[in-house]
């Protein structure tokens, strides 16, 4: 079930030893989230948030770009702009900096972004997005992707003819998220159009949306034969599931899924890596870290509450350790805890 996925590109082809894949997502998948991504994950193509090409060029974002030198396994970096001069110097500075590939957003429905012709807004410019392709496949050696949705509405009768533009184009892989530009997050993911659309693409198609453990992906995989999954929200809080996901592909039964202790353990060392690194910003950051670890357990809610309140670092570590202490002390088993 777990075949490598082969990406073609024009002067270096990638072969990834595992079909899933880790989504771009903004505010979320900085360096430090994707190491912890990496842990369980070892093989698995994980992306950088989306960036900006244009503000790229003008210095900003560039640690997002250098972060690729560190990485400790593929890491591909999405792309977004509708300048073809700066996403072509943004993708070749991306390609230097140790990019496994480029990915350009086609799908994002956010309103600041759509307005000035990025991300879903390509989606009704097509000839800009066939020359978006075009300018970074020819200026880089790396494979090319796309990342877009099944649609602008759930009735457009252009996606096909879309993709199949892109795949002329040059691009080497192609995201599909199962939902349209105007149904945002709402209704469900489209597996079955994702199917259909990959029947008529030669390029390795990927299958998105609401895959959110191994159960989902065999299905997803099922219905769309699509050459790989990508998670996204599944990820929030639970940076183990791409490689849990993975391994259930693998046949694997034995996954070891973190329990609260671990859990709560892990929540304090991405703390400490926020803070350290981004002083209080971090902290704000791991705000958001919190709400998605503390939940599904016994005082979940509560520990949250007090967390999300917490001023300093140290309170927010001192609440975390009591919580451990607390369930070590009252002898809770593994399967309480969950
Ligand atoms: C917080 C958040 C940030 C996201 N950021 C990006 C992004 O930067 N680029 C992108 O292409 N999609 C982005 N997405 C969309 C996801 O990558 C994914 O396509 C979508 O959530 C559907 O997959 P899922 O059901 O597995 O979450 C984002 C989604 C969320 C919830």
């Amino acid at each position: 079930m777990n075949s490598p996925l082969k990406l073609k590109g024009k002067g270096i082809s990638r072969i990834i030893n595992s079909r899933v894949i880790q989504s771009p997502l903004a505010g979320v998948t900085d360096h430090i989230f994707r190491r912890y991504v990496r842990r369980w994950a070892p093989n698995s193509l994980l992306f950088t948030e989306m960036v900006n090409a244009s503000s790229l060029n003008l210095g900003y974002g560039l640690q997002k770009v250098n972060q690729l030198k560190n990485e400790d396994g593929p890491v591909g970096i999405q792309l977004f702009d509708n300048n073809l001069y700066s996403i072509r110097e943004a993708a070749l500075e991306s390609e230097d900096s140790g990019a496994y590939i480029i990915d350009i957003n086609m799908g994002c429905p956010v309103k600041k972004i759509a307005k000035k012709g990025g991300g879903s807004a390509l989606i009704n410019n097509p000839k800009l997005a066939v020359n978006i392709v075009k300018i970074i496949s020819k200026a880089v050696r790396i494979p090319v992707s796309v990342k877009t949705r099944i649609g602008w509405s759930n009735e457009d009768k252009n996606i096909e003819d879309f993709l199949l533009r892109l795949q002329d184009a040059g691009a080497n892989m192609i995201t599909i998220h199962g939902r349209s530009r105007e149904q945002g997050f709402s209704g469900s993911a489209n597996w079955e159009i994702i199917g259909e659309l990959k029947e008529k693409l030669d390029i390795p198609i990927i299958a998105n949306g609401d895959i959110c453990n191994g159960r989902d992906a065999i299905e997803c995989l099922k219905i769309t034969k699509a050459d790989g999954v990508m998670i996204g929200r599944g990820v929030l809080g639970a940076p183990w599931i791409i490689g849990e996901i993975d391994s259930v592909l693998n046949g694997c039964k034995n996954f070891n899924i973190p329990n609260v202790e671990d859990k709560l353990n892990l929540l304090i060392e991405h703390i400490d890596d926020l803070v350290e690194e981004k002083g209080n910003h971090g902290l704000l950051i791991a705000r958001k870290h919190i709400s998605w670890t503390c939940k599904d357990f016994c005082g979940a809610k509560e520990l949250r509450n007090r967390l999300v309140r917490a001023n300093t670092s140290k309170e927010v570590k001192e609440l975390l350790l009591n919580k451990i202490d607390f369930l070590k002390n009252n002898n809770y088993s593994q399967n309480q805890l969950r």
